[in-house]
């Protein structure tokens, strides 16, 4: 069984438009109860019937984890969308049922008596709006620096001022207000920890600024998203066991056509490359390796990938499966 298989209907109790291409959605259970436990950082897998077969996608989870009545996800709407925003935005109706997985968290908050700094860009606001609830109500000392291209853009900026105040530091480029992530990290103290979400550039940037400084790994946090690391040429995935066949297209990962394919189960968790549940071994061909799991060595070896996020190299692949 697949351990992403969703496993509960929840309803859509409410649409909105947070920003011109965001849209938050209210979800409940089908039956009325509560929903699974989470915690800040934690995302769901949300299952989407469309007309090319079944797209699977990971949501932060944005609202508050001590209210379990209710969950809420923001889906920005990509113009190079795999399906999955596409079909959030123009198909997804209020009152529609909806199939997603218990959430999990592999962008956890971590204790520390230090400050806790959250750097997010653009839609990588996500997963900071329930952590933020969390240390809230802990009384930890964090900040909030969020970066955006301009106010009109950004999603939930009103909000995240009136509910944190002075925990909150808006960046806005349309006003020249850069997020200068060295000046940020230069000033951390020996307990702080530093987490980022956005675009691969922002991730980067604090990963470079922290290695120059000389911070520990272990107090910088990075989650990035799966669509910096999707697309490129169509290939053909072999399924070793059966001799399947099956088209990977242009925008599509291998797990989204296997999934779709449904000849065949595969576990995953993050769908973004850093969790490792996807890794299958690889029979013939080699893999264009995008993941954050496997190391240096493990990619040149060629034994294994990640096919969440990894693509052939080349027009062919054989897999164990
Ligand atoms: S599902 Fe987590 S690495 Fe692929």
């Amino acid at each position: 069984m697949s351990l992403q298989s969703p496993n509960m209907n929840v309803r859509v109790v409410r649409i909105e438009q947070a920003s011109p291409l965001i849209k938050r959605f209210t979800l409940q259970a089908a039956d009325g109860g509560p929903l699974p436990a989470f915690s800040g950082g934690s995302h769901i897998i949300v299952q989407m019937p469309t007309a090319s077969g079944l797209i699977h996608n990971a949501y932060s989870l944005l609202g508050s984890p001590f209210q379990l009545q209710q969950y809420q996800i923001a889906v920005r709407r990509e113009e190079a969308s795999r399906g999955g925003s596409a079909f959030m935005h123009t198909h997804v109706a209020e009152g529609d049922i909806l199939q997603i997985s218990p959430p999990n968290n592999l962008f956890p908050l971590h204790a520390t008596p230090g400050r806790q700094i959250l750097i997010a860009g653009g839609i990588g606001i996500t997963p900071f709006m329930s952590q933020m609830e969390e240390l809230q109500a802990s009384g930890a000392v964090f900040e909030l620096h969020y970066a955006f291209r301009s106010r009109e853009q950004a999603a939930f900026v009103d909000e995240l001022a009136a509910r944190y105040g002075a925990h909150c530091h808006f960046h806005d480029a349309s006003l020249g207000e850069l997020c200068n992530v060295t000046a940020l990290l230069a000033q951390m103290g020996e307990q702080d920890h530093v987490y980022v979400c956005g675009p691969q550039s922002l991730i980067e940037a604090v990963q470079q600024a922290g290695a120059e400084q000389g911070i520990p790994p272990a107090r910088l946090h990075w989650e990035q998203f799966a669509a910096s690391t999707s697309g490129g040429a169509a290939f053909t995935v072999v399924l070793a066991r059966s001799g399947r066949e099956i088209p990977v297209a242009a925008e599509q990962t291998i797990l989204q056509a296997i999934e779709s394919d449904g000849s065949v189960a595969v576990d995953c968790l993050c769908r973004e490359g850093v969790c490792g549940t996807c890794e299958v071994g690889i029979v013939e061909g080699e893999a264009e390796h995008r993941d954050q799991y496997l190391s240096e060595e493990e990619k040149q070896a060629q034994n294994s990938m990640l096919i969440c996020v990894s693509r052939a190299r080349g027009s062919r692949i054989v897999l164990d499966l």
